[in-house]
């Protein structure tokens, strides 16, 4: 969702902002806009990509300035267009802010303002709350760090906004509560942005703003003081991320890239954590806490998304190998139902960005009940990896395109991880099978390498299928979780309408859809419940739906009856999601670059959801 860049220092703040919100542009948006102090307090904003506020800023005759702030805006209050985009300026436009979040009491701010003769040109919550801290500003005579102050505590909801000032030319005031914000320290120059990848080119040294913190820079010197203004000290953060990762590296789109980076991921998210030789198995992060998760009377797990169909796929691991009872939840429903929590509950919170707002409230719901939480996380220092109490990172890289790929699969590694390690302290798991994982757990990146090889067989069964408009996706046990999977994929990505169901509920209502115009994907791999998997097969074939079947290598059994068979190389039937999942990321992945969709971008949706 919205993006965020700021600059402050010494080079022309626009190339620097625009390149800065190309980066940014996975999140999610619909329109972008940028001020500068050139010769004024200027803004220039567009509805669209960044590549229309790029074109309509070469029109532009003096872009001279080495301050500025620039946003892309995801829509919320009002719709997407030019009025609305960000920057907004202040009543008497000698301030702009950009904002990301929601201010939930705006309509009250905003009808006090009216009442004071303030008029505006835009929709939006982020233009009250301008106007409104201007307004503190005039009417107390306040350093306009200390109205941002005392407005702050007045606004309810999420924001993390960047402010600039007309008449104090070398400052920038940024603030968050629940929205990312990064500060990235150069020399003698600062880099503010919603999260790393804008930043990373010029420095790797970063400050994460806590909530309700507010950073002041000026004059090139940073200062950080809470809503309470007591001055906190900033924590420097060295970034890790390497400039390639956010890059395409050759491929036509960050979803195919990630794809075909799983092996690397994968291996990644177990180095240094699996050694299946000596019997290694430790998750650093996870140490204080650990006799919490091993005596857990149940887990609730919480998350959105794709992060959720991982989590029903832990489910099944942890329940057969830990013993303890798995509740999955989708955070947005958990939080709005006053769930049962009690002292010392276990919470496994999973979430690519760590920034989803709907986990995060679930977090700090079952938190203030005393449950323990741990973050799954791919973003290093997200406010969900903050937030808990202890956690494992998921080191899959950024993901850049929208459609989750190799974040499911390395969120899968850590709670397979988590699971085994607890399941051998509990003594739940024999040592001869909790050996027999290992073993197989390190073999999966080369058995997606060998999956990935099917990409051109793939290409082509997606040629015969990219005219559909409906897809059902069937599977049963660890699979049923990857039949939902890859139906989200496919709508994701290519608008098709797809189901993912377990198999044998078919009979209970989707077969009513099957004809000759149906295809239906089975993950169909030779597992516990392989014959009963072929017995549904039948079933679609009897209606003349047309199959497509993930088999496992070998299977002689399932070719004579589906139309196509992608094959999968045998593994564990409990780490099967790992492997199965690939075929059906390709086949979306194909369909929607057929069906000439933006696959990296796909319209409405957003990489990072920071509102409810
Ligand atoms: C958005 C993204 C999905 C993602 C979900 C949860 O909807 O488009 O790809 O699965 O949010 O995000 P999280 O970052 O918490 O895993």
């Amino acid at each position: 969702m919205c993006g965020i860049v700021a600059y402050v220092g010494h080079r022309q703040a626009h190339p620097l902002i625009v390149k800065g919100l190309k980066r940014l542009e996975y999140r999610g948006y619909d329109s972008a806009g940028i001020a500068l102090l050139n010769d004024g307090l200027n803004v220039y904003k567009k509805k669209g990509k960044v590549s229309d506020l790029e074109a309509y800023l070469k029109d532009q005759t003096d872009l001279n300035s080495t301050i500025g702030i620039g946003h892309t805006r995801w829509a919320t209050h009002g719709e997407p267009n030019d009025e609305n985009a960000h920057p907004h300026y202040s009543a008497t436009k000698n301030l702009a802010i950009i904002h990301n979040g929601i201010i939930e009491n705006y309509a009250s701010l905003k009808q006090e303002l009216l009442n004071k003769g303030h008029v505006f040109d835009s929709e939006t919550d982020s233009e009250v709350f301008i106007h409104f801290i201007e307004d503190i500003r005039r009417n107390n005579d306040l350093p306009l760090e200390e109205a941002v102050r005392v407005a702050l505590t007045k606004v309810v909801g999420a924001y993390a906004i960047v402010i600039m000032d007309k008449d104090d030319p070398n400052m920038l005031i940024a603030a968050r509560k629940g929205s990312p914000l990064v500060i990235g320290l150069g020399k003698n120059e600062f880099f503010l942005a919603s999260d790393a990848t804008p930043i990373v080119e010029y420095t790797n040294e970063v400050v994460y703003l806590n909530d309700y913190e507010i950073a002041t820079i000026r004059d090139g010197i940073l200062d950080i003081r809470n809503t309470d203004d007591v001055p906190t000290n900033p924590y420097i953060t060295t970034l890790e991320m390497e400039l390639e990762a956010i890059e395409k590296s050759g491929y036509d789109h960050f979803m195919l890239k990630e794809i075909f980076e799983q092996p690397r991921s994968i291996s990644d998210c177990m180095r240094g954590r699996l050694n299946a030789s000596n019997g290694h198995l430790v998750l650093g992060g996870i140490r204080e806490y650990a006799n919490k998760l091993e005596k857990a009377e149940r887990i609730i797990m919480v998350s959105c998304g794709t992060s959720w169909h991982s989590c029903l796929v832990a489910e099944y691991f942890l329940e057969e190998y830990c013993r303890i009872p798995v509740e999955v939840e989708y955070a947005s429903e958990f939080r709005y139902r006053n769930p049962i929590i009690k002292e010392g509950d276990v919470v496994i919170a999973v979430s690519q960005s760590g920034e989803t707002a709907d986990t995060l409230a679930a977090i700090e719901l079952a938190k203030s009940k005393g449950a323990i939480i741990f973050g799954v996380v791919n973003v290093v220092g997200s406010s969900i990896a903050r937030t808990s109490h202890e956690g494992a990172y998921t080191h899959a890289g950024p993901e850049i395109g929208v459609a989750s790929t190799k974040a499911f699969t390395a969120q899968l590694i850590v709670l397979f991880m988590m699971g085994l390690m607890v399941a051998r302290k509990k003594g739940t798991i024999t040592d001869s099978r909790f050996h027999e994982l290992l073993v197989e757990m390190e073999q999966i990146p080369n058995k997606v390498e060998e999956v990935l090889k099917t990409a051109l067989q793939i290409e082509a069964i997606a040629d015969t299928f990219k005219d559909a408009s409906n897809f059902l996706y069937l599977g049963r046990g660890y699979n049923f979780p990857v039949a939902l999977e890859g139906a989200l994929k496919l709508k994701e990505i290519s608008y098709i309408h797809a189901e993912g169901y377990p198999a044998a509920e078919m009979k209970h209502g989707p077969i009513a859809l099957i004809d000759q115009e149906m295809p239906v994907v089975f993950i169909a791999t030779r597992d516990s419940s392989y014959d009963k998997v072929v017995s549904n097969i039948q079933e679609v074939v009897a209606r003349k739906g047309r199959v497509i079947a993930v088999v496992t290598k070998g299977d002689s059994l399932i070719p004579k009856m589906a139309e196509f068979v992608i094959e999968v190389p045998h593994t564990d039937e409990s780490l099967m999601p790992l492997v199965s999942v690939i075929p059906l990321q390709l086949l979306s992945y194909h369909i929607a670059v057929m069906r000439g969709c933006n696959v990296d971008q796909p319209r409405n949706l957003a990489k990072s959801v920071t509102v409810e």
